[in-house]
């Protein structure tokens, strides 16, 4: 059951900060819930390809993303997404969804849309909420917030190599160009924009390894209060 009292720890940023792996390494090891915003908005723009709704047609939008058939399912540590029955778990992770989810982003009545479904993730024992807004929108009273960035570059490299594990090709250069434009419209958009919550502990990870960042992000946890035993 949703409930407004349980834990929330927010981490926000830019795309390729690492947010996704360590929200979902610190969801882990606490037994928490875990929201991927991102994946909302990267579902409602899969969603409009779908079924032919144009990306500035904000109500078509809207009605989309209050209606999105979605389960995030969980299975042998693999997080899988299925949208209307289809598996889409990696056709919403494309640099294509990506660019069409920050244009679908910046439309009001989407984020209104998705506001309730996101705070429905608040459940017992507590909610690891990973995106751009979760600390300032979503969760404004959120017990830990994180703003977690990364030089443009490096947040680049990373996605590069990670794309390539995947099997992926990808041009470091072109994934920089998308990295610096998809920021522009996260942090200039009028509704909800990227930054970082003024009561948000700041971290650049631009030399730190992914285990680097969980320590900090736990002992941060630790001093708070909010879970003292892990
Ligand atoms: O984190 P991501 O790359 O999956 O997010 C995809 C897009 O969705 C990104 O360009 C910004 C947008 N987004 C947002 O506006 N608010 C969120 N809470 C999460 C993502």
């Amino acid at each position: 059951m949703t409930n407004a009292q349980e834990p929330v720890l927010a981490i926000d940023g830019p795309g390729g900060a690492g947010k996704g792996t360590v929200s979902r390494l610190i969801a882990e090891r606490l037994g928490w819930h875990l929201l991927d915003s991102g994946a909302l908005y990267r579902l409602t723009a899969h969603a409009a390809g779908k079924h032919g709704v144009a990306l500035d047609d904000e109500a078509g939008l809207a009605e989309l993303a209050e209606t999105l058939d979605v389960a995030f399912l969980a299975e042998n540590g693999n997080a899988r997404v299925i949208l209307e029955g289809e598996d889409v778990s990696r056709a919403i992770r494309t640099e294509e969804t990506g660019e069409r989810a920050s244009r679908v982003a910046v439309l009001q009545r989407v984020r209104d849309a998705l506001l309730d479904r996101q705070r429905g993730f608040q459940k017992s024992p507590g909610l690891v909420a990973d995106g751009r807004d979760m600390g300032t929108v979503v969760f404004p009273h959120a017990t830990l917030k994180i703003f977690l960035t990364a030089s443009a570059q490096e947040r680049a490299r990373r996605r590069f190599y990670q794309l390539q594990e995947s099997g992926v090709n990808a041009s470091l250069s072109s994934l920089l160009n998308e990295i610096q434009a998809r920021d522009a419209r996260d942090m200039q958009r009028a509704v909800a924009p990227l930054k970082a919550a003024s009561d948000a502990v700041e971290l650049d990870t631009t030399e730190l390894s992914i285990p680097d960042v969980v320590d900090r992000i736990q002992r941060l946890l630790a001093e708070s209060g909010l879970k003292p035993s892990i």
